[in-house]
């Protein structure tokens, strides 16, 4: 029998593990509910703290973009070697097998194409997110858009509450406008105001001084890849914000638009999750891809 002692210390017995008393390992979410904690741990690998979310929710402002038109072929292969899939409810509905057993991150905003300025989104009713049984919920915020802020800031204001009321946790989505600085004070900030708004993951961009991003964001930070790049040059994104301390990925284009998308996952989760360098995960691509 474990005394309270070791069970304090995890130690093991039989075949089993006490649990170590320690704080939870996702950051900021210690005073959250059980069932956010459990949806969290779905997406945040409880070894590394850190995720490799599969960004494929592009469609729902772009169309079938390049990579993503056929669902099926492109993205189902991919989704064993990915923590999480954040898409829309389009898509999750009608092309993702029910039976795959991943966190779903669900788009939970909607608004203007990219044929139209942005000008609208609207925040889609909780009810999806519970039925789709989801483990977080995402949406967009337009910082330093005289049109778009205080909308978008509401909107995640009220999905915070929402998200806060049925255990499902937030992420917000910092969109870069094309006239903003894409630097730590823009990033830093537009962080910030998602937690501070009560998104319990930020997605964002990194960027030079993303340690100082990091360090002033009380939730994790996981970064987009943006558009396609050389699959060295997008390794070395994941690698240089992991070790300025994001937890993870968000990552759709440099993953489904690579010369070989189930080698690019892979390699990506092993900068997440093992620590690799740009060296050994651009090795291990090119050994898969071939
Ligand atoms: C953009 O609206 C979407 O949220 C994408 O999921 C996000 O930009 C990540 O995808 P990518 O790595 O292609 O930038």
């Amino acid at each position: 029998m474990a005394d309270l002692d070791d069970i304090r210390e995890g130690k093991k017995f039989g075949t089993g593990v006490a649990v170590k008393n320690q704080s939870f390992h996702v950051k900021g979410a210690d005073n959250l509910t059980w069932g956010a904690k459990d949806r969290l741990t779905r997406i945040f690998n409880p070894e590394t703290s850190r995720t490799v979310m599969l960004a494929f929710d592009h469609g729902f402002i772009m169309g079938p973009t390049s990579g993503l038109e056929r669902i099926d072929l492109n993205i189902v292969p991919l989704m064993e070697y990915a923590d999480c899939l954040m898409c829309a409810r389009g898509i999750l509905q009608t092309s993702v097998p029910a039976n795959i057993n991943k966190p779903i991150c669900l788009r939970s905003d909607a608004g203007t194409t990219i044929l139209t300025e942005l000008n609208d989104n609207v925040l889609i009713d909780i009810e999806d997110a519970i039925r789709f049984n989801v483990s977080a919920m995402a949406i967009m915020l337009a910082i330093g858009d005289p049109a778009m802020e205080a909308k978008t800031v509401a909107n995640l204001f009220r999905l915070a509450d929402l998200g806060a009321k049925y255990g499902i946790p937030v992420m917000g989505v910092t969109a870069v406008g094309k006239d903003m600085a894409r630097d730590a004070r823009y990033f830093g900030l537009a962080s910030r105001v998602c937690a501070e708004n009560g998104a319990n993951i930020v997605k964002t961009y990194y960027c030079e001084g993303f340690e100082n991003v990091v360090a002033a964001c009380p939730v994790p930070i996981v970064i987009a890849g943006g558009k396609k790049l050389p699959e060295k040059e997008a390794l070395e994104l994941c690698y240089m914000a992991i070790n300025d301390g994001a937890a993870g990925v968000d990552m759709g284009r440099n993953v489904f638009q690579s010369d070989d998308p189930v080698a690019m996952i892979q390699a990506v989760s092993a900068v997440v999750h093992k620590n690799y360098s740009v060296d050994q995960a651009f090795e291990l691509f090119q050994e898969l891809k071939n």
